[in-house]
């Protein structure tokens, strides 16, 4: 079954697609040596050694130590800590060596040493992949999948028509030129687009009342009063933008097209959501294979002027920060199933939640029939569900409330391997890595003040 309105299905099941292929890159990066010729000038490499040291004493170090002098190697940074189990606990020690090496003595190294020490491995450093440390950093966080485009997709309506592709070009150039903190240009629409507009608008609007949350009901009615969303006139995103700060402090930037799943998920850490300003093609206005601002405005805003969906929102792109490739691709499985395709309980019944679902008239029905497959949303089970990329999903998840999962989410995030912690300051809409106890405690003391006054606040009304 084809989805009649199927813009998101395309757009997230890319960036699904797109955070394997980062991964399928990084596996293949991983077959290399793990010592890498940083110096290859002078033939170094950095060391990342480790080993055991079965004695634990002084003696049995310096044995291994002066293995590493006498190959040549100079030793930045030593660590060492009792290891073993059982009866051996405390008689052993466990080090770790990094420095540099010339490469021509790395396997003499490894088997003097092998000698002296047990279980000595060379490993990879763990380290995160580099990500934007505040909300101006995401002008840099642009990377475009290009694949469902016009100019490359020759199934895409829009491939053989000029015309088209000149306007896209248009707004393509608007969102590269656009820098955070710019206002958000104005589009005159023409009557062709604002017709595509009209007939996606009165096709889905006329489902709401039955199918969508109560969240997006009170946002939209807001979104019809505040910021002209009518079938006559298309709404322009720096409305849309003022409108959300107002609510969540959420606001929007112009996107060219489809972003990379990490640079997308980034943008969400600060409370900024991507936005196309373009239409989709008018020969096929009920399908289109990328995101269209039909798209965006009637599936995704509305629900970006709650509260606790925008803090969900915001907790799936704070975990992406740094996160490995592997778990790119779980968080962006969960955006899937949760903002684009999500569903929730509300008074007895079950409603819909997500945009992939509130911008398709087709699914948007079918998935709240007694038809597909419906789970409890479960972190770990749903960051691994398959998904459908051309016909309907085959299962969809019900969240209890937005405030349940976002506590799930959480506590599913704590088992992610990332070497810090992070917190996001919305004073300067940046983000923090807590590595200090200074750090710590500056957090806390903000928090603890925090708390002080709605204490107070609390006992005034007793
Ligand atoms: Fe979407």
């Amino acid at each position: 079954m084809k989805s009649e309105v199927g813009t998101s299905l395309c757009r997230k099941q890319s960036l699904i697609e797109d955070a394997r292929k980062e991964k399928e890159v990084s596996e293949l990066s991983a077959t290399e040596p793990i010592v890498t010729c940083d110096h290859p000038d002078d033939g170094s490499s950095t060391l990342n050694l480790m080993f055991t040291i079965r004695n634990a004493s002084a003696s049995s170090l310096s044995s291994s130590l002066k293995i590493l002098e006498k190959h040549g190697t100079i030793i930045y940074h030593i660590e060492t800590r009792p290891a073993g189990r059982g009866k051996k606990k405390g008689e052993e020690l466990e080090c770790f060596v990094k420095g540099f090496i010339n490469n021509s003595s790395i396997c003499s190294l490894l088997s003097s040493l092998k000698k002296v020490a047990g279980d000595v491995k060379i490993v990879k450093e763990l380290t995160a992949p580099s990500f934007p440390r505040k909300v101006q950093d995401l002008d840099m966080c642009q990377n475009l999948n290009v694949k469902f485009e016009p100019n490359f997709d020759k199934d895409h309506p829009g491939f053989g028509d000029k015309e088209y592709k000149k306007r896209r070009v248009y707004f393509a150039e608007l969102a590269f030129k656009y820098k955070d903190g710019n206002v958000i240009p104005r589009i005159e629409y023409t009557p062709e687009e604002i017709a595509t507009w009209r007939q996606v608008y009165k096709s889905l609007s006329s489902l709401y009342p039955n199918y969508a949350c109560k969240q997006y009901l009170d946002s939209f009615r807001q979104l019809e009063e505040y910021c002209g969303y009518t079938e006559n006139s298309i709404p322009q995103l720096q409305d849309v933008s003022i409108f959300l700060r107002e609510r969540t402090g959420f606001k929007l930037r112009p996107a060219a097209g489809l972003l990379s799943a990490r640079d997308f998920l980034a943008c969400l850490a600060f409370r900024v959501f991507p936005s196309t300003q373009y239409l989709r093609h008018p020969s096929a206005v009920m399908h289109s294979p990328e995101p269209d601002c039909c798209h965006e405005l009637l599936g995704h805003i509305p629900m970006l002027a709650d509260r606790d969906f925008a803090q969900f929102s915001q907790d799936i792109g704070l975990e992406s920060l740094g996160a490995s490739d592997e778990d790119i691709e779980k968080l962006s499985t969960l955006y899937w199933f949760t903002i684009e395709f999500g569903l929730c309980k509300q008074n007895g019944s079950i409603k819909a939640y997500g945009a992939g679902l509130l911008s398709s008239y087709g699914e948007l029905s079918y998935a709240l029939s007694n038809k597909p497959e419906v789970k409890p949303f479960d972190p770990e089970v749903t960051a691994i569900q398959s998904y459908q990329d051309n016909s309907f999903q085959p299962v969809y998840f019900v969240s209890e409330s937005f405030e349940d999962s976002k506590a799930k989410l959480r506590q599913y995030a704590v088992k992610m391997k990332k070497p810090f912690y992070l917190r996001y300051d919305p004073f300067t809409c940046s983000v923090e890595i807590l590595d200090s106890f200074q750090k710590v405690r500056t957090a806390l003391c903000q928090i603890k003040d925090e708390l002080s006054s709605l204490c107070s606040a609390l006992d005034n009304m007793y």
